[in-house]
């Protein structure tokens, strides 16, 4: 979620975290989530890559995913100007969101190759 309601903005909406004398909290948290997330991210999406590489079923599935959930609707609901797709526009997270094809096989792609396999909580109980 972006915007308003993002993560960063109930942080610095918090009470404790809006405190002048914890501002450098925020940025400690936000190096900790920049952390977190770049390698996990890149990792998983590098997964997803690699199988929808080798299996041309699942490249097919993704395809009609996007044109179905993606494409037609932003045709049909946005009218873009010629008619072309414009895929700045087409790709919204509402749209995105539901593509239940590709949730299915990102969620598959962690499963099988969990970018962190491993828990700190795993190993301390
Ligand atoms: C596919 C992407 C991701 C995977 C597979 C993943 C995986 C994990 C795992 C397994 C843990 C638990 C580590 C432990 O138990 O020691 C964790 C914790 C954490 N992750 Fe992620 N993560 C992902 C994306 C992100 C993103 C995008 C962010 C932030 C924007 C993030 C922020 C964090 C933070 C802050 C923690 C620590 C939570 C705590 O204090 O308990 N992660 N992540």
């Amino acid at each position: 979620m972006v915007g308003k309601d993002d993560f960063l903005n109930h942080l610095l909406r918090d009470d404790y975290f809006s405190k002048p004398e914890n501002e450098l909290l925020i940025v400690d948290e936000m190096i900790d989530f920049f952390i977190a997330a770049a390698q996990t991210t890149k990792t998983a999406v590098g997964n997803m890559m690699h199988h929808i590489i080798r299996h041309t079923e699942m490249n097919q599935k993704l395809l009609r995913d996007i044109q179905m959930v993606v494409i037609e609707p932003h045709l049909k609901e946005d009218a873009p100007v010629d008619g072309k797709v414009d895929l700045d526009q087409a790709f919204v997270y509402e749209r995105l969101r539901d593509m239940d094809y590709f949730t299915n096989a990102f969620n598959e792609a962690l499963r099988t190759d969990p970018p962190a396999s491993v828990s700190s909580t795993y190993y301390l109980t």
